[in-house]
């Protein structure tokens, strides 16, 4: 059995099983900021390979050693679907959508936590350092340290932690932060992410918190420091320049325009299909661009990639009848022979054609009603290597905390996004400069690299021997 001095615990694995029962790369966020990171340390991965009743023996891929951990269709419905995306994930998002509390669902949640956890153990070398990822695996922090008290153990939260007024609607609140205590480093996007956290630990056990640190007691009677802390993760900034800067990427844009006709100015939105995204409030605000006749489909189009996601959580289902209904109304209105209102594809991309669907872009539209970071904001960013280009960002998405130079929006704000869309289109090219230049510095300086040797510099910092 190998051991790992190194091993990364997430709900997915870093490659998909295609159906003719090869690997692949999976898409997602997650998966491109790990990457380089796995293949840098010689690791370990634990995960779900992305379907349901597939039992697979451990393997490499590309160097990256994989833990398959198996989920009965069951489970995929109960931990995935149900407690993972229909009730955190909308809970953690400030309700946007209704979170359903259902008994069953928890009960999943906690059995197939133990079951990574259980895997994590048996692939971790003595005194090796586990970094668990995300709101599917709350609990694998507690049942993985009560396992293996010899690991150092972190866990990254890529998503927001809500105030404790909505919290504290969970009924497994206490089991919920109990699970995340049991992590050395707890990291969040958002300083205000960590301040929910310790606050709802404070309100829930009274333990004492101190700047970042939480005194959690031990079973001997004493206390260790727990550290809640944000670390904003970012993406891998070079190689979104490099592709930025490749021949075949750069002519893909010009088609890609050309085939939309040259308009004057192209708006590009990409999101996973998903109500947290703002992609409603975004079409409301151009569909009355084109209305009030400030803008006009022979001069402006918008490219709105929605990837296919969730697609068996009714609230997904939902939405994507919204959306679709709402966009066959925007473009029936307003579509001419020659030019549409709306380019809307239900599609996932390779990378080398979101860079290239980003050099298109004149505004990129981020309109967030909630988000944990949002990188396709830093995706474009990084592309723009001319400095021309505009932002338009959400201040609920994690990103403008960082992004300040972006043009910030509140969605729900449907005259400030119509304003902010107007100023996009007409910045003159000396302001998207100064503006593009500075979103980029940070981007480029604080890079997903930056971002897991800041976390795993805190981490090792907890270990018995550097304390
Ligand atoms: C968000 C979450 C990730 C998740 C991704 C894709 O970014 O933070 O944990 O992997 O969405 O969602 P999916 O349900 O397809 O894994």
């Amino acid at each position: 059995m190998t051991q790992a001095d190194f091993v990364v615990v997430a709900n997915r694995l870093p490659v998909d099983r295609d159906d003719e029962g090869g690997w692949r790369h999976s898409p997602g966020g997650l998966v491109t900021a790990l990457e380089p990171v796995m293949r840098k340390r010689d690791g370990a991965w634990v995960g779900w390979p992305g379907k349901a009743d597939l039992e697979l023996d451990p393997l490499e891929v590309d160097g990256i050693f994989i833990v398959p951990v198996a989920l009965s269709a069951a489970e995929v419905e109960n931990y995935y679907e149900g407690f993972s995306n229909d009730t955190i994930w909308p809970l953690y998002h400030d309700v946007i959508a209704a979170p359903r509390y259902k008994r069953i669902w928890w009960d999943t949640y906690v059995a197939v936590n133990r079951r990574f956890a259980k895997a994590a153990a048996d692939v971790a070398a003595p005194g090796a350092t586990v970094w668990v990822q995300d709101y599917q695996l709350q609990l694998v922090p507690a049942l993985l340290r009560e396992l293996r008290p010899d690991l150092t153990i972190g866990y990254f939260h890529h998503i927001p932690f809500p105030a404790y007024g909505i919290f504290a609607q969970l009924p497994w609140r206490r089991q919920v932060l109990e699970g995340l205590l049991g992590a050395d480093v707890i990291g969040f996007q958002r300083v205000a992410d960590a301040g929910n956290f310790a606050r709802a630990v404070r309100r829930q056990f009274h333990y004492e918190t101190r700047a970042s640190g939480i005194r959690v007691p031990t079973p001997d009677g004493g206390t260790r420091l727990a550290l809640a802390k944000a670390f904003p993760i970012s993406i891998d900034a070079d190689s979104y320049v490099e592709l930025a800067q490749r021949e075949d990427v750069r002519a893909r844009a010009a088609e890609i325009r050309a085939s939309l006709g040259n308009p004057r100015k192209i708006l590009l939105g990409v999101d996973r299909l998903d109500y947290t995204k703002g992609i409603r409030h975004r079409l409301k605000a151009f569909g009355e661009l084109l209305g009030d006749g400030s803008l006009s489909v022979e001069d402006v189009t918008l490219v709105q990639v929605a990837s296919p996601s969730r697609e068996r959580v009714e609230a997904y289902m939902q939405l994507r009848d919204e959306i679709e209904l709402t966009v066959g109304r925007i473009n029936g209105d307003h579509d001419t022979m020659g030019h549409t209102a709306i380019r809307y594809l239900h599609q996932a991309y390779p990378r080398e054609e979101m860079v290239a669907l980003y050099l298109a872009a004149d505004v990129m539209l981020v309109t967030a009603l909630r988000d944990g970071m949002n990188l396709v904001a830093k995706e474009y960013v990084a592309t723009r290597t001319d400095n021309r280009g505009v932002l338009v960002l959400s201040e609920f998405a994690g990103a403008a905390d960082e992004l300040g130079s972006a043009l910030l929006i509140n969605p729900h704000d449907i005259d400030g996004v119509k304003d902010a869309i107007r100023r996009a289109i007409d910045m003159p090219a000396a302001e998207q400069g100064r503006r593009m230049r500075a979103l980029r510095r940070r981007v480029i300086e604080h890079d997903v690299e930056d971002w897991s040797r800041s976390f795993l510099t805190a981490l090792d910092a907890t270990r018995p021997d550097a304390r």
